[in-house]
């Protein structure tokens, strides 16, 4: 089924195609988004390799497209420190009805549009990396002039996971905080849990299955069960069991709570600079 319905002769210009430009590239390609409609900027031709194999227009440079064209769709996905030093190379890409999404942490509508200056239409969007695989969280934030827009970008990113919008730009600091950074987290946690089933003894090849299959399988439960997570958690902590023993060092004094914390407050606080 496609997600997102694009004109034949619509264009979607994709400037950064590394981790965050490629999950988005491959969630489109796999929800049907025309490769010939995607044009791709970016500096690594062993980015751009992969997607010319599969029909996507690829750039190294900004210098190689006409000016002629005309983009419905620019997405920017460069690092935000790029974004504030290059971005106006880009500039004469934007016409009055292009659409300009950019996904970068902290770099508000205002700067966009500061460094932008052809852009008229900007929309921010939060993805996180499991966009790749269809189960992102991205949250958009869209001035109130820019709502005929807001179906379009729906289209374009309700096919890579779940999508929410947020009406304050202040909220895209947490936002980017906890989905944005999140995966990392969730992944530090992953490892830190292999780490502890092989100092437990278990064999390597084992050690990893086992917790990994628990996260995956604990992550499934969370989403089908109609049980919160605390429930879930009560559900499985016999009084004196092995369970209540493992929790009682990890929920010790909420160390880990608020390390965890502090962790997403750090995130913020990251964004807030960039911004
Ligand atoms: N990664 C995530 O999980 C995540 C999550 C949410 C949002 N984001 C946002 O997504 C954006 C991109 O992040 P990323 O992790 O995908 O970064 P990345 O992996 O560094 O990708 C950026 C790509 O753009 C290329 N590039 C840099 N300058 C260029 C230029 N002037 N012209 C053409 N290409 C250029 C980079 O090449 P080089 O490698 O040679 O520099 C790289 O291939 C950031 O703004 C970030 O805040 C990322």
């Amino acid at each position: 089924m496609k997600a997102f319905e694009i004109s034949a002769e619509s264009k979607i210009l994709v400037v950064g195609g590394g981790r965050m430009g490629a999950a988005i590239i491959n969630g489109w390609l796999t929800k049907g988004i025309a490769a010939e409609s995607i044009y791709l900027i970016d500096q690594n031709q062993s980015v751009l390799d992969g997607y010319q194999a599969q029909g996507v227009n690829t750039f190294s440079s900004v210098d190689q497209i006409s000016v002629s064209e005309s983009f419905s769709v620019f997405l920017l996905a460069l690092k935000p420190q790029v974004i504030l030093k290059r971005v106006g190379d880009f500039n004469r890409l934007i016409n009055k009805d292009t659409c300009l999404i950019s996904v970068a942490a902290g770099v508000t509508v205002n700067t966009l549009r500061s460094l932008m200056t052809n852009a008229k239409h900007i929309i921010r969007v939060m993805p996180n990396t499991p966009a790749m695989v269809g189960k992102g969280v991205l949250v958009g934030y869209a001035q109130e002039q820019e709502s005929a827009f807001t179906n379009l970008v729906e289209g374009l990113f309700n096919s890579l996971g779940k999508f929410y919008w947020v009406t304050s730009e202040e909220h895209m600091h947490s936002v980017t905080a906890i989905s944005g950074s999140g995966p990392a987290y969730v992944f530090y946690f992953a490892q830190c849990f292999i780490e502890s089933a092989k100092a437990l003894g278990l064999p390597d090849a084992l050690a990893k299955d086992l917790a990994l299959e628990t996260l995956i399988g604990s992550s499934v439960l969370i989403d089908q069960s109609i049980d919160d997570v605390i429930k879930l958690r009560e559900n499985v902590t016999s009084p004196n069991g092995t369970t209540q023993a493992g929790l009682e060092a990890l929920m010790a004094d909420d160390i880990f709570m608020e390390q965890l914390l502090d962790c997403c407050k750090a995130a913020k606080e990251r964004s807030i600079q960039l911004s």
